[in-house]
């Protein structure tokens, strides 16, 4: 069998395939809808210090190739989520990462801090600085060069384990964002986020979304996502963690090409949850078939015109 893993900062992974943030909820809820053991990693939705209901309904439509979220990170809080999801992470036989939000850097800085001084069990933290959705925080940080190396080099004291900051593909240049993430101290970054769009019912002539704007994700994405993931690779030298409308093998293969040292599956675990162990397999498959011996050689070898 070709030899899948990959390694991240200091953490060896079994193989490529991951699961999006907020798209795989805590993984908990997913358990006996899939062989969670199958995966490279979950990532868990973003976490933050208080629970938060998120934004009114209505805060999902499918659209063109996607959809539009605005859920507005929705989450039961760091106390919580040390309580009730921590201790089921011992039980499950594949890295853990956790994603974490706030309105401040003291609040990003407070739930890493209390996270980490419990937990021996995750491998490391994506730090979304990328949400569309929330009035405070968010995205506001992910749109800054400034802000983020502030937060990452903060987020770098605290802790030994991955920092992974999640970028928003809604910049003028995504490389410059990338670039001050890697020099705070970031072992990788993981593009993209969700892209900032809005649905209108043309009969109701109303918004479809509470928020008037929300998240657009899905394969409608996924050529902005993978030029993302190509500009970032070609720029840093830190690993890139490519997302944006992966639904099956020929885009783990693509978004590798560009670049990406590891994937993550999104908006398509909606339809099926089982979607990353099938992944997994086909991409076992895929390699048998190709004679690739390590998934990982293929990493950012694109051929390029100029
Ligand atoms: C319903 C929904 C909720 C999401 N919640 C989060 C979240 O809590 N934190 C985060 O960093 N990203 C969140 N995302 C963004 C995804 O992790 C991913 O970056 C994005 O959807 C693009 O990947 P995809 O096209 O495969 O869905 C969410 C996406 C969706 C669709």
């Amino acid at each position: 069998m070709a030899d899948l893993s990959v390694k991240i900062g200091s953490v060896d992974f079994k193989n490529p395939i991951f699961t999006a943030s907020g798209t795989f909820g805590y993984g908990t809820e997913v358990s006996d809808l899939t062989d969670i053991s199958a995966l490279g990693a979950i990532i868990t939705k973003s976490i933050t210090l208080h629970s938060r209901e998120g934004n009114p309904p209505p805060r999902i439509v499918e659209t063109t190739g996607g959809m539009i979220n605005s859920i507005g990170l929705a989450n039961i809080g760091v106390d919580q989520f040390i309580a009730e999801m921590l201790p089921a992470y011992k039980f499950f036989e594949t890295a853990v990462i956790v994603n974490i939000a706030g309105s401040t850097v003291e609040e990003y800085c407070q739930v890493l801090k209390i996270i980490d001084a419990v937990s021996s069990n995750i491998a490391g933290y994506e730090i979304n600085i990328s949400c569309p959705n929330v009035k405070e925080g968010g995205m506001a940080f992910g749109v800054s060069a400034d802000t983020t190396a502030r937060l990452t080099e903060r987020l770098r004291k605290l802790t030994e384990r991955l920092i992974i900051l999640k970028l928003s593909p809604n910049v003028t240049d995504i490389t410059v964002i990338g670039k001050a993430a890697q020099e705070a101290g970031a072992d990788a970054v993981s593009a993209i986020n969700t892209l900032v769009g809005m649905s209108i019912n043309h009969l109701s002539r109303e918004s479809n979304i509470f928020t008037t704007y929300g998240g657009l994700s899905g394969p409608a994405i996924k050529p902005i996502a993978l030029a993302c993931v190509h500009k970032l690779a070609s720029s840093l030298e830190i690993p890139v963690l490519g997302i944006g409308g992966i639904t099956a093998i020929p885009d783990v293969v693509e978004f590798t090409l560009a670049g990406a040292t590891a994937i993550q599956i999104g908006t398509a675990n909606f339809r099926d949850p089982d979607i990353g162990r099938k992944i997994v397999f086909d991409l076992v498959e895929y390699c048998k078939q190709d004679k690739i011996e390590s998934f990982d050689s293929l990493i950012g070898q694109v051929r390029v015109f100029q």
